[in-house]
């Protein structure tokens, strides 16, 4: 880069993320600085691409007047205390109007508390979710950018030329809202993704079960599903991954095999279902799905359970009709996954109304098509059913996802009494056939919950025949 000119845009952390997002910005024809909190990672990355448009810097104070005004900053670092490290460093360098953008994995209530710190300095600060890994760093992410409009308005142009196009070229960013609304969604994002993660794994199991299917069948049944209505990026990973074998042991075991089946998080799924429990969001397929995690890292307590609960010898089941069991699945995950969406946009919504954020949940969904992790073809039909009922309450209520759920919730209800016939854990599915029961109950059990709580602690009750709160004269007991 010419001496003496200023960058366009900079970043600050040099890691994974952060490289290949600077990267996907300079090959999109910005000028870029960049700043990396230890020298270390700045020269690996000068060394590599010192012939592309970068300005590299060696101190917060360098790399803050290497960029044009109002300056665009980036901070692509680990969420928690050391962004608000940073922050505080950076913030005495900076003018009014500088824009300082958070694009990690931050909870929104820090992006709040943030926004709330930078106002009266009159520093914007927005707070972006980014999805799509490493690769989607570099070619292409789902951008999810909250905070004041006019700032994310100033940094728009540069974001659709960084972000993911869906089939249609639209670039997979929007503005989400004011103050914590775009981590908040990234949040929600990553919770539903949670949902996919373990309703796919819920199915691995199940078909893990039937005898005369190995790891490469149900590799050709994901594959095969990925064609249809299950199409997502998910599910094509899914039928990959259960076709490589071991790179260290035997080669023609299947790599899941000799994969440990102890699933990390990182704590987003759990801020998602903190919030749904907090905001009283039903939101049971995330919950089960996160808890679904946890149980699998107690895996000394499992090993001793299963030696003393467990069938001796697990068998293989036999099934006559194998095809229609598969297809049976098929649907059963089709429908889990429309309450996972259903419960997660519900959320979303219950949110917005609370927090005041005017989400657009149509546009949301849209920029979910391309780039993200949860990437998939059903996306089109939550932005049409938007689209028709902006103010729609529950994705349940749109003719198409009504449909769906009423042709296929036989199959869920076929699939689990399987599952639990033959010992296999499916918290996942059977969460989002119990939310659909109660969801669809005209009268559920509660009548008599009230007056439980009415009975021992004097909560009272409404009643079905006429306004206002009773309490009734229960006897001993009062
Ligand atoms: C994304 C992902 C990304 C990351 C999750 C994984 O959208 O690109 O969501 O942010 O994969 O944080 O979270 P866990 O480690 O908790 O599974």
């Amino acid at each position: 880069m010419k001496e003496n000119t200023l960058a366009q845009f900079g970043i600050i952390g040099l890691g994974v993320m952060g490289s290949n997002i600077a990267l996907n910005v300079e090959n999109k024809g910005f000028s870029v600085s960049v700043y990396n909190y230890t020298e270390d990672l700045t020269n690996i990355f000068m060394n590599k691409y010192s012939e592309k448009n970068f300005i590299f810097t060696s101190s917060l104070q360098e790399f803050v007047n290497s960029l044009e005004k109002p300056r665009k900053i980036l901070l692509m670092i680990k969420a928690g205390k050391p962004t608000d490290d940073t922050i505080d460093r950076l913030i005495p360098f900076l003018d009014k109007d500088d824009i300082v953008i958070d694009g990690g994995n931050t909870n929104f209530k820090d992006t709040i508390k943030r926004n709330n710190k930078l106002k009266n300095s009159k520093i914007n600060f927005i707070g972006m979710g980014v999805s799509g890994g490493e690769y989607g760093a570099l070619h292409g992410p789902s951008l999810m950018p909250g905070g004041p409009k006019n700032a994310v308005d100033n940094i728009m142009p540069i974001l659709k030329k960084i972000a993911a196009k869906a089939k249609d070229n639209v670039p997979c960013v929007s503005y989400i809202g004011p103050n914590g609304a775009g981590h908040y969604v990234k949040m929600i994002h990553n919770g539903i993704e949670y949902g996919d993660e373990e309703l796919i794994c819920e199915s691995f199991n199940i078909l893990q079960h039937i005898n005369g299917l190995n790891t490469k069948d149900i590799a050709n049944i994901f594959s095969s599903w990925n064609q249809g209505e299950l199409n997502s990026y998910l599910i094509e990973i899914t039928a990959q991954i259960l076709t490589k074998h071991d790179d260290l042991g035997d080669s023609k075991t299947p790599i899941v095999d000799v994969i440990l089946d102890k699933a990390n998080n990182k704590g987003t799924g759990k801020w998602s279902s903190e919030n749904a429990l907090d905001i009283e969001a039903p939101q049971s397929v995330i919950t089960e799905s996160v808890f679904a995690r946890y149980i699998s890292m107690l895996k000394d307590d499992r090993i001793k359970a299963s030696k003393l609960i467990s069938k001796e010898k697990q068998q293989k089941v036999q099934l006559k009709e194998k095809e229609s069991f598969i297809e049976s699945l098929r649907k059963a995950l089709f429908f889990s996954k429309i309450i996972s969406y259903a419960q997660g946009f519900n959320q979303m919504q219950t949110a917005s109304q609370k927090y005041d954020w005017h989400l657009n949940l149509g546009q949301l969904a849209q920029i979910w098509r391309s780039g993200c992790i949860i990437r998939a073809q059903f996306l089109q039909k939550i932005t049409d059913a938007f689209n028709k009922d902006k103010d729609l309450n529950n994705l349940l209520f749109d003719d198409y996802f009504l449909q769906i759920t009423k042709n296929y919730n036989q199959a869920v209800r076929d699939i689990i009494i399987f599952a639990i016939q033959n010992e296999i854990p499916v918290p996942a599915f059977s969460a989002a056939i119990s939310y659909y029961d109660s969801f669809k109950s005209e009268k559920l059990p509660a009548n008599l919950l009230q007056a439980q709580r009415d009975l021992f602690g004097a909560h009272t009750f409404e009643r079905t025949d006429r306004p206002g709160h009773f309490h009734y004269q229960w006897g001993n007991n009062d």
